[in-house]
């Protein structure tokens, strides 16, 4: 007879605190989608129809173009974007991983399985993201298949030796496989790889029919997006970020130019130990003992497109050479002029790996979701920033890093930048208010069931002095 009344009554008291309590599974931050098609130049979307490119760069942010790190290659890089380090800090300094001992070299797609080219003691995003509790994955991006002090990305695709590119429509089911990680598995944070325009880049060369249709196909890929994204009601909930690592430049072959290869300078019998070369606008030479100076001195003026340093000469601002891995000798050449050593594969059109600095080297950087601004053009910066903006997306603490946050908040819309400050005091007003009611709510509460039990027990005790029998009524059970 008491209880359900005194419940009824009590219930405003229990609301009243519930509004002033976080909602179990209910996030402070926004899921991310980190996208990265490899070598999409900063240009690629200005000779060809990109219809929904250009609809995202009115839903969201564009910068004008993005500046990779030094060297221009696709491990290195993306392994600043993903730890907001310098390549000489994390050092993957390469896509191949060699040892100057055994003098092997190992491919690209081989190191992704190699923990020790990739844990060198810099903490990628995914692992310091995990290590504040969110849910991170992913899907075939370079250095998600290692393991980082130990620890695993909680869900990885390694991508196979046989992998093909350029399918569409297994472009399409990767996206939705990832919705599906966002929306059945509640992930926060995935990163997607792509290895196009990338491959036809250097397949038949940056400034090409072929390489405008894959643009298409990258174009509508995103359009796919965008539709997956409303499709799985992930519109409000969901930042993306869409970059890449490197651009492209068209290889200058003879009879136009004189190319440029190392053994008409020096001879790799009697000099070299061991080199890294033959892989498009940078190279690395580890000298036998005794012949750095020898070497050095035949290489430095050889060619007027060949630029050579010694490992601790080369330019600080690369913020490259530092790193124990570089080889003593350190080399690139000027736009278009790939290294190659004892002689000339004609496989590549195009490449890339040249000095940062070169506009052909410059890559894209989008974003869009319910932090981002609309329509909004930032200026060119460093993809060095783009993981402290990540932290911040994610409402995580960042490792040590060198990017900085102050060159992409802008891009954040008003409300989340102030978030640390206007929003929490609406939202501690809003609590205070919630909670003055729930107080006021209550002692009217505790004043009414007082009363009520007083005449109960008032009457109980008109009853019991009748049948000389005392209950007890606590309050406390209701
Ligand atoms: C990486 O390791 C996984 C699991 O052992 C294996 O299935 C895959 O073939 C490997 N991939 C590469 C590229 O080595
Ligand atoms: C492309 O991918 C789809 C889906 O994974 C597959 O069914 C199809 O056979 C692939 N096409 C080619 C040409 O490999
Ligand atoms: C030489 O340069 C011309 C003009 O830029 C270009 O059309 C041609 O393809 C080049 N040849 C080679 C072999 O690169
Ligand atoms: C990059 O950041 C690391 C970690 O804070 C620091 O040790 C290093 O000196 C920074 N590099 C530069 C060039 O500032
Ligand atoms: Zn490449």
């Amino acid at each position: 007879m008491m209880g359900p009344g005194a419940l009824t009554l009590l219930l405003p008291v229990l609301l009243g605190w519930a509004s002033c309590h976080p909602i179990p599974g209910r996030k402070s931050f926004h899921k991310l989608l980190l996208i990265s098609f490899d070598g999409f130049r900063w240009d690629y979307d200005q000779d060809v129809d990109t219809p929904n490119m250009d609809h995202l760069a009115q839903e969201g942010v564009k910068a004008k173009y993005l500046t990779p790190p030094f060297v221009t290659m696709t491990s290195p890089s993306h392994f600043t974007t993903i730890s907001g380090r310098w390549i000489e800090d994390h050092g993957v300094i390469h896509n191949m991983m060699f040892n100057t001992e055994t003098l092997k070299k190992y491919s690209y797609k081989t190191t992704q399985n190699k923990t020790e080219w990739w844990d060198n003691g810099v903490l990628p995003l995914w692992i310091t993201a995990q290590r504040q509790g969110r849910k991170t994955a992913s899907f075939h991006y370079p250095g998600g298949g290692a393991t980082y002090k130990g620890e695993a990305v909680q869900r990885s695709l390694v991508e196979s030796y046989t992998h093909p590119n350029s399918n569409e429509t297994e472009w399409r089911e990767n996206i939705d496989i990832v919705m599906n990680w966002f929306t059945k598995e509640d992930f926060d944070f995935v990163t997607l790889y792509y290895g196009e325009p990338d491959s036809v880049g250097h397949r038949y060369g940056p400034e090409t029919e072929n390489r405008r249709v894959m643009i298409q196909q990258i174009d509508r890929t995103i359009g796919y997006l965008v539709e997956a994204i409303e499709r799985y009601g992930l519109t409000e909930h969901l930042n993306v970020i869409i970059t890449s690592d490197h651009g492209m430049t068209t290889v200058k072959k003879k009879p136009n130019v004189t190319e440029i290869l190392l053994t008409d300078y020096i001879s790799f019998q009697d000099l070299v130990k061991f080199d890294i070369v033959d892989y498009g606008g940078f190279g690395m030479l580890l000298p036998k003992p005794g012949q750095e100076e020898v070497m050095y001195q035949a290489l430095k003026n050889a060619h007027p497109h060949l630029n050579v340093y010694k490992k601790e000469e080369f330019p600080e601002h690369f913020h490259f050479a530092k790193h124990e891995r570089v080889l003593p000798i350190v080399m690139y050449g000027d736009s278009g002029y790939s290294i190659s050593g004892q002689l000339i594969l004609y496989f590549n059109k195009g490449d890339h790996g040249f000095d940062n600095v070169y506009m052909d080297m410059k890559t894209i950087f989008r974003a869009f979701g319910p932090d981002f601004k609309k329509n909004h053009l930032a200026e060119p910066f460093d993809s060095i920033h783009i993981y402290p903006l990540m932290c911040k997306l994610l409402g995580i603490t960042p490792e040590p890093h060198n990017g900085s946050l102050a060159v992409t908040q802008e891009m954040l819309v008003d409300t989340y930048n102030q978030q640390s400050g206007a929003k929490m005091r609406r939202a501690s007003a809003l609590q205070n208010t919630a909670t003055a009611l729930s107080v006021v709510t209550g002692v009217l509460a505790v004043l009414f069931v007082a009363g009520v039990t007083f005449t109960v027990i008032s009457r109980k005790k008109q009853r019991a002095d009748q049948n000389s029998r005392s209950e007890p009524v606590r309050l406390t059970e209701l």
